[in-house]
């Protein structure tokens, strides 16, 4: 006899009742060599088979993040992935299609969000996923699927940044570098829910946005070099690194003795810690850990509003090359989301 979910509200219920089996094929955009956006291309390859503890997903929104475009370009993380072509995508939202057995509270219908172990497996810009069921959480209810696909990667990197790793606190100082960015403007909201004092770096265009979202001071780094203008903070959550203008070195100066910098492009200053150590300061890297149950948090703080995704850009699968052309550009606002199928 087949496991009927004990829980769920009508609506729920209906939506469990009408998933379909998977096709055998699906679309999905791959790239058969490293290069620019215009090697991301449409295919059609076999729906992946969920094995043991994963879900098979179907996929109605992607996130587009940095990660994609560099890996895609040669850098990012693709010296790990197992053959080409490849898909990538690293976040999603979506319905689950397959759950692992008949009593797994996600069952087949349920709206889910959250990030697959691409690259060692296939990625979101496609039509279905396997995820690890550990990596996932219920799709707030308040978010469509495409507003819920910008959430998990940059999410979490914030949540790990600001409450995991910088243990935000009420009246610690930090200053977020590129507020503005996918990861940056949940670091402020995030970083101002648990009471820190936040200083952020933008461009004036996103000042008062960020301002509304809990940032107390916005630096235009156009026109201003925060060292000038900032000191003494607790923790630097730095998301430009040394790529542009030297934004980590200077990051030492502004840290108080014994506060913490924190560098999250990784490859963009590999002598980080020493420099950090010759100036006082205790330093990290970060990477990204794709906690379903920190999303679980996250998903609750959206549904009460506490919290907001900013959506910058929608672009269909079909276009993902020029959603690639504009992650690139490095001035995104909030978000860009790759829409993949209908609701
Ligand atoms: N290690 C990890 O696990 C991990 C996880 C996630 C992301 N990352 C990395 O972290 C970085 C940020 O990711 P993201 O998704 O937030 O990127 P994003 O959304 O592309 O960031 C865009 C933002 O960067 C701002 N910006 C550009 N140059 C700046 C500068 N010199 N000073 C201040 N702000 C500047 C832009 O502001 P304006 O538009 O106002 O100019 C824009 O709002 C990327 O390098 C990404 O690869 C690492």
């Amino acid at each position: 006899m087949r496991f009927r979910p004990l829980r769920g509200s009508t609506a729920e219920s209906t939506e469990l009742a009408q998933v379909a089996d998977p096709p055998q094929s699906m679309r999905a955009v791959v790239f058969d060599a490293p290069g620019d956006a215009s090697v991301l291309h449409e295919s059609t390859v076999p729906v992946p088979a969920p094995a043991l503890s994963e879900l098979l997903v179907r996929i109605v929104a992607a996130g587009v993040n940095p990660i994609d475009a560099k890996t895609r370009s040669g850098a990012g993380v693709s010296a790990l992935l197992p053959a080409l072509p490849s898909t990538l995508g690293f976040d999603f939202s979506g319905v689950v299609v397959r759950a692992p057995f008949e009593a797994h509270p996600l069952q087949p219908g349920t709206p889910v969000f959250g990030m697959v172990p691409f690259p060692r497996s296939g990625g979101t810009y496609a039509e279905y996923a396997v995820v690890p069921s550990l990596s996932v959480a219920r799709k707030p209810s308040s978010l469509s699927h495409v507003e819920a696909a910008g959430v998990p990667l940059a999410a979490l990197t914030a949540w790990g940044l600001v409450v995991e790793t910088a243990h935000a606190h009420e009246g610690q100082r930090v200053l977020i570098h590129a507020g503005g960015g996918g990861v940056g403007h949940f670091a402020v909201q995030f970083a101002a829910y648990f009471g820190a004092h936040v200083t952020v770096t933008a461009s004036g265009a996103n000042s008062a946005w960020l301002r509304e979202l809990g940032a107390s001071v916005v630096i235009d780094y156009a026109t201003t070099r925060f060292e000038d203008v900032v000191a003494d903070v607790d923790v630097v959550i730095d998301l430009v690194g040394n790529v542009h203008g030297h934004t980590g070195t200077r990051s030492l100066q502004v840290v108080r003795p014994g506060g913490l910098y924190i560098l999250v492009p990784t490859g963009s200053w590999p002598g980080y810690a020493d420099a950090a150590a010759q100036a006082g300061v205790r330093s990290t890297s970060y990477k990204v850990v794709p906690d379903g149950g920190a999303l679980a948090t996250v998903g609750r703080l959206l549904d009460s509003g506490a919290v907001q995704v900013y959506i910058d850009k929608v672009f269909d699968l079909t276009d993902a090359a020029a959603a690639h052309v504009a992650i690139e550009d490095g001035h995104t606002r909030g978000k860009i989301v790759l829409r993949v199928s209908d609701d």
